[in-house]
């Protein structure tokens, strides 16, 4: 990080689809089953911003809940919140990223594409952080301009690197401050928490150590929004912040990794696929910084950060706002700053790691078949009914098992196409489980269950039939 430099940079890339990099069955996937969409598509797109569709806000509603499940109802000691994006402009300049929240930007002389230097670098083996200043930078990209191509068509015609700040600016009238300061989109949901812990420690009165967790929408001005919906220009953060005391906060980030890890684990992503990436060049005010990285199919790359920050946020803001952020330890008769630990995941991000782990392709009967075993509290739908064909007396007994299943759980209900096409619509999204209504369900008033993992049918009587699924559904 270093000055910003916002000039002859243009705020838009051209729309970029990622075909070649592992993504294209999954990104195929999404499109073709109503989980992610283009943004603006029919006005050719706008880049860098996607769009959940039918089944993608399902599955990314689910793991937000199952997020909050862990992180706020099962703890006790961490409070909910549910801060505005449209913050005081002060703040932004409290917390630094006025001044330092860029990225270090190249452009190619021959077809003008910008790109991220510290990518370019780290496509070619060198590593590039957010430490250093654009002079180290440009440095270390002379040093290797030999090895270095542009992505798009594969020049070697370098600018300077340039900085570019992330923030994006608004309009919005801001009359709470001297001056014309822009209010900005906020650029992370956790300035939202800190600017708000004096209000939950007064109001809740907790004791440290306790967090505060929410997930919101954040924007950045990213210049390269590249591989699908892992890096975007508008995504949802989930981030916690964990106040301590300067004693306790290194035992508290252990404990928080090891939360992490196992809550990740717990949303279905497999361990191989995750590993630790310790940050060697921290910024000043870190204390310990790794990232949980997943193995995406374009390679390995950070999922979640879980950072130890000292009490650089609550400094800042209390010099800032010139309001004493400090915590009072009654029995011990102290005053101090707390300590941060965060842990900080982008939705986006968690949706194509769970994708991605739940992808697989199958053989059977002669035939590929495509499938996201995904655990089943994610799964977007948890069963569809499926009448054998449209008759009218099959829909009879099908309609009213739907209308029993549906208060109960996200059904579907499908009667167009062959039944094979049909299972396999529901392997593509994740459905656990398929209800079939077939001729015989007449008369033995009973149905046929089918397992999306091992594809076995099962009959199950329809009165049976809620308290079946409900056992299997956990
Ligand atoms: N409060 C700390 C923070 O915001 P960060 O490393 O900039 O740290 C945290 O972001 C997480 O947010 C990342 O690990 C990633 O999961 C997600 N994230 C960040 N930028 C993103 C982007 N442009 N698109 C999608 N997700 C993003």
């Amino acid at each position: 990080m270093g000055n910003a430099n916002e000039k002859e940079v243009p705020l838009m890339d051209p729309v970029r689809s990622d075909t070649s990099n592992g993504m294209e069955k999954i990104v195929s996937l999404a499109k073709r089953r109503g989980f992610v969409f283009a943004s603006s598509e029919i006005y050719g797109g706008f880049g860098g911003v996607y769009d959940f569709g039918p089944m993608g806000v399902e599955l990314a509603n689910n793991i937000k809940a199952q997020w909050w499940q862990r992180m706020v109802r099962e703890r006790g000691d961490i409070f909910g919140l549910d801060s505005a994006i449209f913050m005081s402009p002060r703040i932004w300049e409290a917390s630094g990223h006025v001044a330092n929240f860029s990225d270090p930007l190249v452009g190619c002389r021959t077809c003008h594409t910008r790109s991220r230097a510290d990518h370019l670098l780290e496509d070619v083996g060198v590593l590039a952080d957010e430490k250093m200043s654009v002079e180290e930078i440009n440095k270390i990209f002379d040093e290797n301009k030999a090895k270095i191509k542009c992505p798009k068509c594969g020049g070697k015609d370098f600018t300077e690197v340039k900085l570019f700040n992330l923030l994006v600016k608004s309009n919005l009238g801001d009359f709470s401050s001297e001056g014309n300061n822009p209010a900005y989109l906020r650029g992370e949901t956790c300035q939202g928490i800190y600017v708000n812990y004096k209000n939950v420690l007064d109001t809740m009165h907790p004791k440290l150590p306790f967090g505060i967790a929410q997930t919101g929408k954040a924007f950045r001005n990213e210049i390269t929004a590249r591989q699908f919906i892992f890096r975007t220009r508008e995504f949802e953060q989930i981030e916690m912040q964990y106040f301590t005391t300067p004693a306790e906060d290194m035992k508290e980030y252990e404990k928080l990794r090891e939360y992490r890890w196992n809550s990740l684990l717990d949303l279905g992503l497999k361990a191989e696929n995750m590993r630790w990436h310790q940050h060697e060049n921290l910024v000043f005010y870190a204390k310990e910084a790794y990232d949980i990285e997943y193995k995406f199919p374009f390679g390995w790359k950070e999922l979640e950060g879980v950072h130890a920050r000292g009490n650089y946020d609550l400094t800042q803001h209390s010099k800032g706002s010139g309001v004493s952020l400090d915590y009072f330890d009654q029995e011990k008769n102290e005053k101090f700053i707390p300590h941060i630990i965060e842990s900080s995941v982008g939705v986006g991000r968690l949706f194509l790691a769970v994708l991605s782990d739940a992808y697989a392709e199958e053989e059977v009967e002669g035939e590929t078949r495509a499938v996201l075993h995904l655990p089943k509290a994610l799964a977007p739908i948890k069963i569809a009914i499926l009448p054998l064909s449209k008759k009218e007396e099959l829909s009879a007994v099908a309609l009213p098992i739907f209308d029993t299943l549906k208060k109960q759980f996200a059904c579907q209900y499908d009667e167009t196409q062959s039944i094979g096409k049909r299972y396999r619509r529901q392997d593509e999204i994740g459905t656990p489980f398929c209800v079939t209504v077939d001729f015989d369900s007449l008369n033995d008033k009973a149905v046929t269950v089918r397992d999306r993992d091992t594809m076995k049918q099962e009959r199950v009587a329809i009165a049976e039939l809620p308290a079946y699924l409900k056992e299997k559904l956990g």
